[in-house]
């Protein structure tokens, strides 16, 4: 199926090879309505699913961003929509077969920190798999990776850094922490946050770790954004809806685009 739908892509994109790869979470998807080149619907690729999760578009953008060549999920596939963990990572797997070297993963986030806020831009500095599986069980691609392979510097320090400094030279703040992913689509109980916050979690959400894991594993270099949209269960004193994590992506949304556009731009 790889084969099949690289090849269906190249077909449309003809020959352009993004070095750039980014996913973007709930809300975050502006970036891809306002540098677009190509846009292929998922529901007209073959492997992909049409998505259809509030929040999400469900489209594959091509476009050169500050003279980079980019590609764009406009949308991406959750293990809660009731896709197996392949079909979520299915996509960084093309993406890789395209040809992009850095994949930047963002996401939607709840707060575990007491010291975050929402609105608030996080670094992932590293990753606490928690959602009970994982997506290199089954037959390793020996081409695409090792059967074993090292997790130890899944968002390299370097990387964190220059995001970091990219994010000082724009007045743009950012957090630093881990991010565990557990399946959703219930958020969590507030015992379930105190025990994050106690394994090591700075915040909770439910994407990114399967794409990480698949994206490192294929020896790509992986940038982790979450935006903070709300506080986690517990830790504020009133519920969590949809719509609440929404106004927050909502609020944050230029900073993160300055934010992105501008690690695209300085990227080495
Ligand atoms: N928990 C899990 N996922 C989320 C949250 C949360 O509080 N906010 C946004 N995505």
């Amino acid at each position: 199926m790889l084969e099949k739908t690289v090849e269906f892509i190249k077909s449309k994109v003809g020959d352009f090879v993004p070095e750039i790869g980014i996913i973007l979470g709930s809300g975050l998807g502006d970036l891809a309505d306002e540098y677009c080149d190509i846009a292929i619907n998922y529901s007209e690729i073959p492997g992909f699913e049409a998505t259809a999760v509030s929040g999400h578009k469900g489209r594959l953008v091509f476009a050169e961003l500050n003279g980079k060549k980019v590609v764009m999920m406009q949308g991406r596939f959750h293990y809660y929509e009731g896709y197996s963990i392949q079909k979520v990572v299915f996509p960084v797997k093309v993406m890789k077969k395209l040809g992009v070297k850095t994949l930047i993963l963002t996401n939607a986030a709840g707060g575990v920190n007491p010291s975050f806020n929402p609105s608030d831009l996080m670094i992932i500095t590293d990753h606490i798999n928690f959602m009970g599986t994982n997506p290199l069980i089954g037959a390793n691609d020996n081409e695409m990776g090792t059967r074993f392979p090292d997790m130890s510097e899944v968002y390299s320090s370097e990387l964190v850094e220059f995001v970091q400094k990219v994010g000082d030279s724009i007045g743009v703040d950012l957090q630093e922490g881990v991010y565990m992913a557990l399946t959703g689509p219930s958020y969590e109980t507030p015992a379930e946050v105190r025990m994050a916050r106690t394994l090591g979690a700075d915040a909770v959400g439910m994407s990114t770790v399967p794409e990480a894991i698949v994206a490192s594993w294929a020896g790509m270099s992986v940038i982790g954004i979450s935006c903070i949209c709300n506080s986690a269960a517990g830790i504020s004193t009133v519920g969590l809806t949809h719509e609440d994590v929404i106004r927050a992506a909502n609020i944050a949304k230029s900073k993160f685009k300055r934010l992105i556009t501008e690690v695209i731009k300085k990227i080495k």
